[in-house]
């Protein structure tokens, strides 16, 4: 690509994040996604930053809005409660059973990767003398540090050092096929299942969103989180659903680092993310490795067993800088190969799997986001060779096909097609490309 081609992408990525600015916050894409999204937001914040920064402190702040009272920060903040094209919206959520969700904004009952940490840690050294950052950096400290202590709090009440999640969309990969044993577990009663109208196939091709079977599972989870109004301790005790997720806990603990950076900087106590830290690190490298699949793997706390899948989150351990050298010579590996046999870098799912399908959602296409993370992650570790593959993909993907949500990840395939899957003119991918291409 020449400089000027480049240009005109870092342009349109601009475009489209001024676009999807609705007053204090961005929207991922309009229609399907019209409200804000919590881990969204994070890497929208980043590429905002190129060219507004207040607008990428609002972001954050906007998010932060909308926090409960025990830390945890949903991942749906519903700003406007006229809009009326999304489902599950605020009304089915019922937030506020809970007492300590707030009356405004209101939000959805469940929550999404902390990458916030790491997101105000770039904020701050690109620009590390603006006054206004500094003091929302301060201000908005706290608040970060009281939702990683909801996680160990709340959602690692064995004290492990690893927190789980009770519902698949808040790993953000809503439908891998990771969660499809536990999923199975639950029986669905159709006749006790609220009645429901999904949104989303009539925004975007079923055959790229997750199926009515697994839908009535995510409603049926939804539900019981409302039935014991968001209490954390009764979830625990009461979900079918209980996972230690490989991402969540990997973008925890890189955003444990950064908070401790930030802390040091400010004089703030950080003693206590240390404490989660040490013991973190330590327990994911233990607990979520398999020797045989050469990877790091889920573990389903009811089924008392890890979940053996090849998959994406594993690899964010490179960003969490949680392998030791052999580990990430083997993740490193891994990519290679796939690289080798003719897939875009990085495809969300093991390609050989009989699970593995190209072209719905989290069952194998390639994600923005998640480029960006694994990009730097291999960069940590002096992989240059494969970060600038996977960085060179996630951008031809992009100026071939558009500002998508997610692409194929077979390059045959991706040959005869003009445009990703999902929704178009998506915030994070504007925003993980510019920063790809000014930054990275
Ligand atoms: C989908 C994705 C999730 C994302 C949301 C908004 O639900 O799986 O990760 O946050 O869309 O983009």
């Amino acid at each position: 690509m020449t400089r000027m081609d480049l240009e005109e992408l870092s342009n349109s990525a601009r475009i489209i994040l001024e676009k999807n600015w609705k007053e204090g916050f961005t929207i991922p894409t309009s229609k399907l996604y019209p409200f804000q999204w919590n881990w969204d937001s994070g890497f929208t914040s980043i590429g905002l930053s190129y060219f507004n920064l207040d607008h990428a402190i609002q972001e954050l702040e906007s998010l932060f809005s909308g926090q409960w009272e025990n830390g945890m920060v949903p991942h749906i903040i519903f700003h406007s409660e006229n809009e009326k094209t999304y489902f599950p919206n605020f009304d089915f959520w019922n937030s506020n059973v809970n007492l300590g969700a707030p009356q405004k904004p209101k939000s959805s009952g469940i929550t999404q990767p902390a990458v916030h940490g790491f997101v105000l840690e770039n904020l701050l050294h690109k620009f590390p003398d603006n006054d206004k950052l500094l003091a929302f950096a301060k201000s908005v400290f706290p608040k970060m540090v009281n939702l990683h202590r909801f996680f160990y709090q709340y959602r690692d009440p064995e004290k492990e050092g690893l927190t789980f999640i009770f519902h698949p969309w808040e790993s953000g990969r809503d439908n891998s096929p990771l969660w499809d044993n536990s999923l199975d577990r639950i029986a669905i009663d159709k006749d006790k299942l609220p009645h429901y109208e999904r949104r989303d196939t009539s925004l975007a091709p079923s055959d790229e969103r997750p199926t009515s079977y697994q839908y009535d599972r995510y409603v049926y989870l939804l539900t019981l989180g409302k039935k014991y109004k968001y209490d954390e301790r009764a979830i625990f005790e009461e979900s079918p659903f209980l996972i230690q997720d490989t991402l969540m806990n990997a973008v925890l603990i890189r955003s444990n680092d950064s908070l401790i950076r930030i802390g040091e900087r400010f004089g703030f106590d950080i003693g206590e993310i240390r404490e989660w830290q040490s013991q973190s690190k330590k327990m994911f490298s233990e607990k979520l490795w398999n020797e045989k699949l050469e990877t790091y793997v889920v573990y389903d706390l009811r089924a008392e067993t890890q979940v053996l899948h090849k998959e994406i989150g594993g690899l964010t351990a490179l960003y969490a800088e949680i392998a030791d050298e052999d580990k990430a010579q083997k993740l490193n590996r891994y990519l290679l190969n796939l690289n080798e046999n003719g897939f875009y870098l990085c495809p969300s799912f093991d390609v050989e799997s009989p699970l593995f399908d190209s072209k719905r959602y989290w069952r194998g296409p390639i994600w923005p986001q998640m480029n960006w993370m694994i990009y730097h992650g291999l960069k940590k570790y002096g992989f240059d060779e494969t970060a600038n593959i996977v960085k060179s993909d996630l951008i031809e993907l992009v100026s071939k096909s558009g500002f998508y949500e997610y692409f194929e990840s077979q390059k045959s395939v991706a040959s005869n097609m003009t445009t990703g899957y999902g929704g178009g003119d998506f915030s994070w991918t504007a925003a993980c490309t510019l920063d790809l291409l000014k930054g990275g």
